[in-house]
């Protein structure tokens, strides 16, 4: 059996790359911090074929159990073929700037837990020699903006975490794989204004699942955002700063 760890698996984006891997071969462990949300998600993706499907609650803003989390998840598999982290927040901006237990939370959860059980779990893999880990980061993350440069702080320091860790575990057999996706339709942005640039989660999860087949290192999608987001980063500062994004 293919064995695959979703980290946040009641986010809308993990929920649709788990059915897109609901398949008679696969052995699917859920965590996340809801039991209803994971017993549904559960029930549903053995509906639509999955092999096996395990759930584990956990909440990441506890960061002092997470070794603990790590031997449960290796307690419940002999080894990991695609670990896929997709758990997060959108930090409030304006409260980050002023609550330092906000933005400390913040960067605890979006960032400090995620490089925590990346730790605790890449062992497990480099042992087989073999495996994927796919991290949902943000477009967020490739130039700081006023509006919102706490999330795109976090995402920043995980997308750079993931190139180094891409770089010491490619050697060892574990593809690390960076996925940047622009605005997306899901709970978290359930208050945005939608357009033109909105895609919707289950377009992201066929981007993502086709990108762990074809061992990509870093995807933006829809793919569309790697331009303009080269458009963002090529503005001198000197100009970006007297922008209003
Ligand atoms: N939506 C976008 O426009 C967008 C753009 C770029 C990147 N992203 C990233 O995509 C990822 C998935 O987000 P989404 O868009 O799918 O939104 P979502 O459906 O709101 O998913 C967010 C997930 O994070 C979980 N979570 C939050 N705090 C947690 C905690 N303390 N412990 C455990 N789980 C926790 C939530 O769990 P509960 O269900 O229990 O609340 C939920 O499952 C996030 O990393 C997000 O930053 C999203």
């Amino acid at each position: 059996m293919n064995n695959l760890v979703v980290l946040g698996a009641t986010s809308a984006i993990a929920e649709q790359v788990a059915r897109l891997y609901a398949k008679p071969d696969q052995h699917i462990l859920l965590v996340a911090r809801n039991q209803d949300g994971l017993n549904v998600i559960s029930k549903d993706l053995l509906v639509r074929g999955a092999g096996k499907v395990d759930t584990l609650t956990y909440d990441f803003s506890n960061l002092d159990s997470i070794q603990s989390l790590v031997d449960s998840i290796a307690g419940k598999m002999d080894k990991i073929d695609i670990l896929f982290v997709a758990y997060g927040t959108l930090p409030n901006q304006q409260a980050c700037e002023k609550y330092v237990e906000q933005v400390q939370s913040e960067i605890n959860l979006n960032f400090v837990s995620i490089v925590s059980v990346i730790t605790g779990l890449s062992p497990l893999m480099v042992q087989k020699g073999a495996g994927t880990i796919a991290v949902v980061t943000s477009v967020a993350g490739d130039r700081g903006r006023k509006s919102n440069y706490i999330n795109g702080t976090v995402k920043g320091a995980l997308t750079v975490y993931l190139q180094g860790l891409r770089n010491s575990l490619f050697a060892k057999g574990v593809h690390v794989l960076t996925i940047k996706p622009g605005f997306v339709d899901t709970p978290m942005t359930v208050d945005f204004k939608k357009g033109l640039l909105w895609a919707k989660p289950e377009k992201i999860a066929k981007d993502i699942v086709n990108a762990i087949t074809r061992k990509k290192d870093v995807i933006y999608t829809p793919w569309f955002w790697r331009w303009i987001m080269l458009i963002i980063k090529l503005i001198p500062e000197r100009i970006f700063k007297k922008m209003n994004l």
